[in-house]
């Protein structure tokens, strides 16, 4: 078996369907499907009666681009949104809240028998083994406005306003700030460095981490371990890599930008519990999202897109381009054994 076809084949367990009556495992290996910021994964469940503490893993943080924590706790936002909408769809009563006294700061969710999920959400956990950061150049067609519509739905349930932006000047204008950020960010050795390590140069490298950004889920091709280091210092440089966020962008039908009702690790979360529920709204649409989040990393830029959307004192807490794109390679996952806790 080749080394990509054993990559995806392995990967690809992770998708088996959920049993009818599934365990606390089967939930948490669909888990473990959620987005996070350089694909750090930093969570680790706990169970516990009636229940699943998420904590965050501290030792997977990345305090260069993501100095407040904000990106982890909007990644264990993910991660239990996908866990609640797993369980609502096999019946269980699901719901998560962010909690915080002397056992520390943590997402909890809450499983208990009783009624699933609501009959218009069925499709959302259907769509999480399909839903991908998809960067690539996608083809330019509008989505429609039934599906921005449910976005927006489905981000206040958890007190998110999502704003959708397709007009030609309104995204040009938030691109700027975007290609702002992305130039600071090249430009500081320190970022730089961060990015670097969590780069997978290969299906072999990606596979052994179990996290992280593979090559070819950028797009990129893959390249011996010792090499990769070398070859990306020679081609990540800041023209080009402006002019591909600039065409991906611009090949997108338009811009999300999330923002939550407070500013701390509560809001933060419940950003990343948004952003699921509308991806997989996005996916089960068959629509394709990348972050381009840039703009909200870099204090400079997210201070920028503040004025420039109008949000006053409210911070805008990720960015995605969305529209149609082609299918992609998958990013790696841990397995279970690595995430949840025992006893
Ligand atoms: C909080 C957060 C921030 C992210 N920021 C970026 C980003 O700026 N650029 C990007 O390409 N991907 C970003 N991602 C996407 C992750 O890299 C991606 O979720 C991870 O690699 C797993 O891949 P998947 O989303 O295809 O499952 C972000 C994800 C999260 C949850």
């Amino acid at each position: 078996m080749s080394a990509a076809a054993s990559y995806e084949t392995r990967l690809a367990a992770l998708d088996a369907p959920l049993p009818a009556e599934p365990a606390l495992g089967d939930l948490l290996r669909v888990a473990t499907l959620a987005a996070s910021g350089h694909n750090t994964q930093p969570w680790r469940f706990r169970p516990r009666a009636g229940g699943v503490d998420i904590l965050p893993d501290l030792s997977r943080r990345t305090p260069v681009v993501d100095p407040d924590d904000h990106h982890l706790w909007a990644s264990l936002g993910c991660a239990a949104q996908t866990l609640v909408l797993a369980a609502r769809s096999r019946g269980i009563a699901a719901d998560a809240g962010f909690a915080a006294d002397a056992d520390g700061e943590r997402l909890a969710v809450d499983l208990a028998a009783g009624v699933g999920a609501p009959a218009d959400e069925a499709d959302l956990a259907a769509a999480i083994s399909r839903r991908r950061s998809t960067r690539a150049l996608y083809d330019g067609r509008p989505i429609p406005p039934a599906l921005v519509a449910r976005m927006i739905r489905e981000a206040a349930r958890h007190g998110v306003e999502l704003l959708y932006l397709s007009e030609t000047q309104a995204v040009e204008d938030v691109l700027a700030v975007v290609l702002a950020g992305n130039t600071a960010q090249i430009r500081d050795r320190a970022f730089v460095a961060e990015l670097k390590s969590w780069l997978r140069w290969n299906e072999r490298h990606a596979l052994a981490t179990g996290d992280g950004l593979f090559a070819g889920a950028s797009g990129n091709p893959s390249s011996p371990t010792w090499l990769g280091p070398i070859l990306f210092d020679l081609v990540f440089r800041e023209g080009r890599e402006n002019d591909k966020v600039a065409s991906q962008i611009r090949s997108s039908s338009g811009l999300v930008v999330l923002v939550a009702g407070t500013d701390d690790p509560a809001g933060w979360a419940a950003a990343g519990r948004a952003y699921t529920a509308a991806a997989l709204a996005a996916t089960a649409a068959g629509a394709t999202l990348a972050f381009v989040n840039q703009c909200v990393e870099v204090p400079a830029q997210r201070a920028a897109l503040r004025a420039l959307l109008g949000l006053g004192d409210r911070r805008p807490n990720l960015v995605l381009r969305i529209g149609y794109g082609p299918p992609m390679p998958r990013s790696p996952r841990r397995a279970l054994g690595e995430v949840m806790m025992l006893g």
